[in-house]
C-alpha cells in the first residue's frame, strides 16, 4: 500500500490520525479525533522528527519503514517530551538502535525521568544546526511552548519549521493533510479550542518563540497536530499572534449554572437585552452539559464574559465552579465580565464568582445581579442594565 506522503524532495509527512482516544490529556474531549504529526527527511543523513503516542506505534512504523525503503534512521529529533509526542520513542530506539536522540538539556533530563534513557545523546543549544547533506536543521529552544523542554527545529534549505503543538489544532486528518487541501474553516474552531486550553496559559511564552522565529524565511508550518500549513502559512501565524496577545472580537460568552431553570431565565433575559444593543456575537452555554474546553474556546474569542450561578450549599453551583476555576487556572487576560445569580436561603454562588474571577483582574462592568429564587420585575431591571453597561463596554473595545 503507498502510504508515503511527500512535503518537499526527501521529506515526508508520517503522522497518525488517533480516533479512539475519547479525552486528549484525559481531559479535554475529541469528537473529531487528534493527529500526532511526525516527519521524516531523507537525506545522506536520515531524521525523525518528534514521534507518536505509544497507542499509534504500529501504524507510524509502517510508514517509517515504507519511506526509509531498506535505509536507516540516523538521528531523531524532539521537540517535544509530552507522551502524545514521545510514547514510541523506546520502539524506534529498539528498531534504530544506532540513531542518536537530538534535544537540549532538558529533554533530555525528561527523557531520563520518563523513560529511563540517558544513551546515544546529541545534545543541542539554541541556534545551533546539523548538517544533513542537502538539507540543514537549526535549533529554536522556545520553552514552555508547551513544556520547559519544547524546542522548534527550522530546515534551513526548504524552509519548514517543525513547531511541536504550536500551530496545532485538535481534528483528525480525514484524507487531506495541508491546509490547501482541507475545508480549513471545519479545523480553525478546533484549533483555537486546542490553543486555548492546551497552550493558552502561556501566551507570553508564545509571543517570546514568534518573535524568536519570527524572522526566518518560513514557507511551511508543520506542527505535531493539525493540518500542514505550506499554502498559507501567514495565516496560522496570524492567529497565534493574535489569541496570544489576548485580542479580542466584539461579542458576549453568557455561562451559568442552573437546577430548575431560574439562573438559565435570568442568561435569556440577558441575552435578549444584548440582543437589543445591537450585538450578535452571544453565545449562551450551560455548565451542566457543556465542557468547560468548548466554554474557554469561545471566552478566548469574545471580550465578553458574563457568569451566573445558583446557589449550592452556600457556594457556587459545582458544574459552574469547574468552569470558573479552568477559567482561573487558564489566567486568560483583557477580558470584562458582569455576574448573576439566585440564592434559596443564604447566598454564596455570586459572591464565589466575583471573588475567584477578581484574581483574573477582568474589569466588572456593572454590579452583580443576585436575586431569592427568581428574577422579579426590578431585577429583570437590573439585568437590562448589566447588559446595557455590557454592551456600552465592548463596543468602545
Ligand atoms: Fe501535543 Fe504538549 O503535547
Amino acid at each position: 500500500m503507498d502510504t508515503i506522503l511527500k512535503i518537499t524532495d526527501g521529506i515526508y509527512y508520517v503522522g497518525v490520525n488517533d480516533r479512539d482516544t475519547h479525552l486528549f490529556e484525559n481531559m479535554w474531549p475529541l469528537p473529531k479525533g487528534v493527529t500526532y504529526n511526525s516527519y521524516i527527511i531523507k537525506d545522506e543523513k536520515n531524521v525523525l522528527i518528534d514521534t507518536v503516542k505509544i497507542s499509534k506505534v504500529n501504524a507510524f512504523i509502517e510508514k517509517i519503514y515504507d519511506i526509509l525503503d531498506g535505509g536507516k534512521l540516523d538521528y531523531l529529533v524532539i521537540n517535544h517530551m509530552e507522551p502524545d509526542h514521545s510514547g514510541a520513542i523506546e520502539t524506534i530506539m529498539h528498531e534504530f538502535p544506532e540513531m542518536k536522540i537530538v534535544g537540549n538539556k532538558k529533554t533530555f533530563e525528561f527523557l531520563k525521568a520518563l523513560y529511563d534513557i540517558e544513551d546515544n545523546l546529541y545534545e543541542i543549544k539554541d541556534g545551533d544546526e546539523i548538517d544533513l547533506g542537502k538539507h540543514k536543521l537549526k535549533f529554536f529552544l522556545t520553552p514552555m511552548v508547551h513544556w520547559p523542554e519544547t524546542m522548534m527545529t527550522y530546515e534551513i534549505t526548504d524552509k519548514i519549521i517543525f513547531t511541536g503543538d504550536a500551530f496545532g489544532g485538535f481534528g483528525s486528518l480525514d484524507g487531506g493533510v495541508f491546509d490547501d487541501e482541507v475545508d480549513i474553516e471545519y479545523y480553525e474552531n478546533e484549533i483555537r479550542r486546542y490553543y486555548s486550553n492546551i497552550v493558552g496559559k502561556f501566551g507570553p511564552m508564545v509571543q517570546r518563540a514568534m518573535k524568536k522565529v519570527g524572522g526566518l524565511d518560513i514557507e511551511i508550518v508543520a506542527p505535531t497536530h493539525g493540518p500542514v500549513w505550506r499554502s498559507n502559512p501567514g495565516r496560522i501565524l496570524e492567529l497565534y499572534d493574535k489569541w496570544s496577545k489576548y485580542e479580542t472580537e466584539e461579542g458576549v460568552v453568557i455561562v451559568y449554572g442552573t437546577m430548575y431553570g431560574n439562573t438559565e431565565k435570568m442568561a435569556d433575559y440577558i441575552a435578549r437585552c444584548l440582543a437589543d444593543e445591537g450585538i450578535k456575537n452571544i453565545r449562551v452555554m450551560n455548565s451542566s452539559n457543556t465542557h468547560e474546553s468548548y466554554i474557554i474556546n469561545e471566552i478566548w474569542r469574545f471580550k465578553g464574559v458574563i457568569l451566573g450561578t445558583n446557589t449550592y450549599n452556600n457556594d457556587i453551583f459545582p458544574p459552574m465552579e469547574k468552569v470558573i476555576i479552568n477559567l482561573a487556572h487558564k489566567g486568560i487576560k483583557n477580558r470584562v465580565f458582569g455576574v448573576f445569580g439566585t440564592y434559596g436561603w443564604s447566598g454564596g454562588g455570586v459572591k464565589g464568582i466575583v471573588e475567584y474571577i477578581n484574581k483574573n483582574k477582568w474589569e466588572m462592568v456593572a454590579d452583580p445581579v443576585e436575586v431569592q429564587f427568581s428574577a422579579k420585575e426590578e431585577s429583570y431591571e437590573k439585568l437590562r442594565e448589566l447588559a446595557k453597561a455590557m454592551a456600552k463596554r465592548i463596543k468602545e473595545n
